[in-house]
């Protein structure tokens, strides 16, 4: 790994680099012209899902080439006992989004039970259009039929740090995806 202002102790409990910075800025960029053909002159708002989205959303609109605005949502799902399912919204949107285009950019669909139960309230709020896109996508993990229309990496099923995604509030900052130290540990002995 190259050398980095970041503290050794930081980096012992990352156990490799899943996805390089230069793959995902790649990636961005790519998706980001993408997004700028699909709604050019359409009214658009990114909403982010707090917190993990945040650097995945700073680079993404950068790479959007037309006008757009930005919501921000937190939402916290509870699934300690699996049947509940249930979602806390911490923060919710500003705009009415009638008027929009919705793209609700998404850190990791995991489980699919956040994403899915967002998507129901936004819909129910009627937009003139809405899609997740989600820059990571771990499909084993699955618990709901719920997928999103669009993921930049579909990953394994290990715990992943950086670039927005914490363990503990932890690594956000970091620009690569990296797998959790522990998570290695637990899918090697499984
Ligand atoms: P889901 O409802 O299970 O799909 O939960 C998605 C949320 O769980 C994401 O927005 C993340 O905050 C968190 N999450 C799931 N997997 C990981 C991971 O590997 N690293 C960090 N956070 C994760």
């Amino acid at each position: 790994m190259k050398k980095s202002f970041l503290p050794e102790e930081y980096h012992s409990s990352i156990h490799h680099v899943l996805i390089s910075e230069q793959e995902i800025q790649a990636a961005v960029r790519k998706t980001g012209e993408q997004i700028s053909r699909t709604y050019e002159g359409k009214p658009l708002l990114l909403v982010s899902i707090l917190k993990g989205s945040f650097v995945f959303l700073a680079d993404l609109c950068r790479a959007v080439r037309i006008p757009c605005e930005i919501g921000f949502m937190g939402a916290k799902s509870y699934t300690g006992t699996v049947s509940s399912g249930k979602v806390e919204i911490t923060l919710d949107l500003e705009q009415d989004i009638r008027a929009y285009h919705v793209l609700i950019v998404e850190d990791i669909v995991d489980t699919g039970i956040t994403l899915q139960q967002v998507v129901k309230m936004l819909k129910e709020r009627h937009p003139l259009s809405l899609r997740v896109i989600s820059l990571l996508d771990k499909p084993k993990r699955r618990i709901v039929d719920w997928h999103p229309d669009q993921a930049l990496f579909s990953i394994p099923d290990v715990f992943v740090i950086g670039y927005g995604l914490d363990c503990e509030e932890q690594y956000r900052n970091l620009p690569y995806i990296a797998v959790y130290e522990e998570s290695s540990e637990k899918s090697a002995l499984s």
